[in-house]
This record gives C-alpha cells, sequence and structure tokens, in this order.
C-alpha cells in the first residue's frame, strides 16, 4: 500500500467534481482491478489504480497518449486502455502494447497525504 507522507511537489488527486480524494472512501467505491480517471498533476487526467487484492497501487497512470495526446480510456474488457484516436493500445499498468503511440503511458507515484491521495511525479 502507499506510503504515508510524501515529498513537496505532489498535488493532491481530484476526483470528478473537484473534490480533493481521500483513499479510505475511494477504495470503498472502486472494486478490485479498477481503473478510474482523477484529476491529478497540472490537471492532467490520472488513473488510479486499485489492485486486484482491493488496495490502492502506488502508481498513477497519465491518460494522455503518447501519440497525439488524446485522453485514452479504459476498457475493462480488454484489460487495456485503448486509444480511440489512432488505436494505440497499452496494458493494465499503461505500457504501451500496441502503436502507433511511441512509448508506454506517465506514471505517478502515489502517496497519501493525511489520508488523501497524493500524487507526485
Ligand atoms: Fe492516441 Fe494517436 S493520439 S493513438
Amino acid at each position: 500500500p502507499p506510503s504515508s507522507g510524501g515529498g513537496g511537489s505532489g498535488l493532491i488527486a481530484k476526483d470528478a467534481v473537484g473534490n480533493d480524494i481521500v483513499a479510505a472512501d475511494w477504495l470503498k467505491t472502486h472494486p478490485p482491478g479498477d481503473r478510474t480517471l482523477s484529476q491529478g498533476l497540472k490537471g492532467d487526467p490520472t488513473y488510479l489504480v486499485i489492485e486486484n487484492d482491493g488496495t490502492l497501487a502506488t502508481y498513477g497512470i497519465n491518460a494522455v497518449c503518447t501519440h497525439l495526446g488524446c485522453v485514452v480510456p479504459w476498457n475493462p474488457a480488454e484489460n487495456r486502455f485503448i486509444c480511440p484516436c489512432h488505436g494505440s493500445q497499452y496494458n493494465n499498468q499503461g505500457k504501451v502494447v500496441r502503436g502507433p503511440a511511441p512509448l508506454s503511458l506517465a506514471l505517478a507515484h502515489v502517496d497519501l497525504d493525511d489520508g488523501k491521495v497524493l500524487l507526485s511525479p
């Protein structure tokens, strides 16, 4: 599970309506395997990942496609992120598995800050 504390360069992740995300509440409403967008660093859409054991992953996945910048949706049926723009695919940890994307999705560090989800580069 994520460690407490965190550095000074992070930002608290926000939910879809702009509220700070409290990890314990998030875990109650998001099942194992879930990937749901939050608003992360610099406002970038960032997936928070629930591991199969139900814990919050220590990394978040930046949803901005490394090809030309479309936001890449999570496809649970395929267990992949599939870009609607030109078909790039990324596995469930954001690693590129089909081009034209040149690189994997960027990852953010996930820590807890007073129970809230802190994202940092
Ligand atoms: Fe995602 Fe082109 S922007 S495949």
